[in-house]
């Protein structure tokens, strides 16, 4: 790990406020104890649900100048006009090679069970657009998709669906019962649900089935820095919960690392200092720590990759070519730093994923 000095260490707090038109997220909650069950941290859970704000508009910031293709972004950040919501190239480039790694061990999953049911569930999906990315494939079939956040998050979703059409033509007619709501009969055989809950409800003794969870389809439960903001025995217990009830299942997290260096350290402040803490980060220090704790709850298979190896080793010479040229990057060193603390972990169990297995088999 590269050790740089303290004071050059890129304050992440002042990288994410620099867009050029200031907060532009929508709905960005304070309100005190929303639909909040655990009353000793109301103020802490609506500042968590602020992060996805920040994750939509880095979003539109990377689909803005070119990164990413993704024309449901605009939807879900307020006042989308272009060029508005621009952040830093370094977090640009991050947002990029975030989405490109989670996009390509997910489309391995969907092509190597193509010929059967399967399912993926999105803890702390926030405002994520891949579902609509997803079922606007006119050629892919029988996924059953489901989204989990907070139900303050939930209902946000779905009266953006309502609103507006672009979105309603993939989710039509979503139907609303108890926390959850959806579109159960998409074309092809596809399913989408979104459950307004607290992943820390699914620890309680009396807790039902989620509306339209199959426990016997090959799924992959997908932590896009989400299980990152739970205390580490919740955490644990969030991911027992499925591994307990889904024998085939795979999961991917994507979470920051080595908070203990001095990149690292001012992480963490930069985080303390907007109020958020993230307890797994002191608990799976490491690639290896991160693997470990997977083979922990009973996954056979593991692997990491940081996002600088996503960046170096993922994406083709010719695209990494074209991303460079969208904006230049001064920063090499810093980019670095901030690629190595980040990494995405994968891990599987069961049946269902052998052709995906032989994919990744190699792979780091
Ligand atoms: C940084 S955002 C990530 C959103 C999305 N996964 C992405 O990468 O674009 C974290 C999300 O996790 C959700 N989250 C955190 N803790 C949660 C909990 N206990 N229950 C439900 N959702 C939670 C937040 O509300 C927020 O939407």
């Amino acid at each position: 790990m590269p050790n740089m000095p303290a004071p050059s260490i890129p304050n992440l707090l002042s990288l994410r406020g620099r867009s050029r038109g200031g907060s532009r997220g929508r709905g960005r909650s304070h309100r005190q104890g929303g639909g909040d069950s655990h009353s000793s941290a109301p103020s802490h859970d609506s500042t968590i649900q602020g992060t996805d704000t920040d994750a939509a508009v880095s979003r539109m910031s990377a689909v803005d100048l070119g990164y990413l293709q993704d024309p449901f972004a605009q939807h879900f950040v307020q006042n989308p006009v272009s060029g508005a919501i621009r952040r830093l190239p370094i977090i640009n480039r991050g947002t990029y090679t975030r989405t490109t790694g989670l996009d390509n061990l997910i489309s391995s999953f969907l092509s190597t069970t193509a010929t059967r049911e399967r399912q993926i569930i999105s803890l702390g999906a926030g405002t994520d657009t891949r579902p609509f990315k997803l079922f606007s494939q006119p050629d892919l079939a029988n996924i059953i998709y489901h989204e989990i956040d907070f139900p303050e998050v939930a209902s946000k979703k779905l009266r953006l669906v309502n609103a507006i059409p672009q979105l309603r033509n993939i989710l039509p007619n979503p139907t609303a019962e108890n926390s959850s709501w959806g579109s159960p009969n998409l074309p092809n055989g596809c399913q989408y649900w979104c459950h307004g809950i607290d992943l820390r409800d699914l620890l309680k003794d009396d807790v039902k089935p989620l509306d339209g969870i199959r426990t016997d389809v090959p799924t992959v439960l997908i932590s896009e820095c989400c299980l990152c903001y739970l205390e580490v025995p919740q955490a644990r217990g969030v991911i027992d919960y499925f591994t307990k009830i889904i024998p085939n299942l795979a999961i991917v997290i994507y979470e920051p690392i080595y908070p203990n260096d001095s990149f690292g350290q001012q992480m963490v402040s930069n985080l303390a200092a907007r109020r958020i803490c993230m307890p797994t980060l002191e608990a799976y220090l490491n690639p290896v720590s991160q693997e470990e704790r997977l083979r922990k709850a009973g996954f056979t298979f593991t692997r990491s990759v940081t996002i600088r190896d996503v960046w170096q080793k993922w994406v083709a010479d010719e695209e990494r070519e074209r991303v460079n040229s969208l904006e230049g990057l001064d920063e090499v060193e810093e980019w670095n730093l901030l690629a190595d603390h980040y990494v995405v972990v994968w891990a599987l169990k069961g049946d269902g994923f052998e052709q995906w297995l032989e994919q990744w088999q190699g792979v780091s």
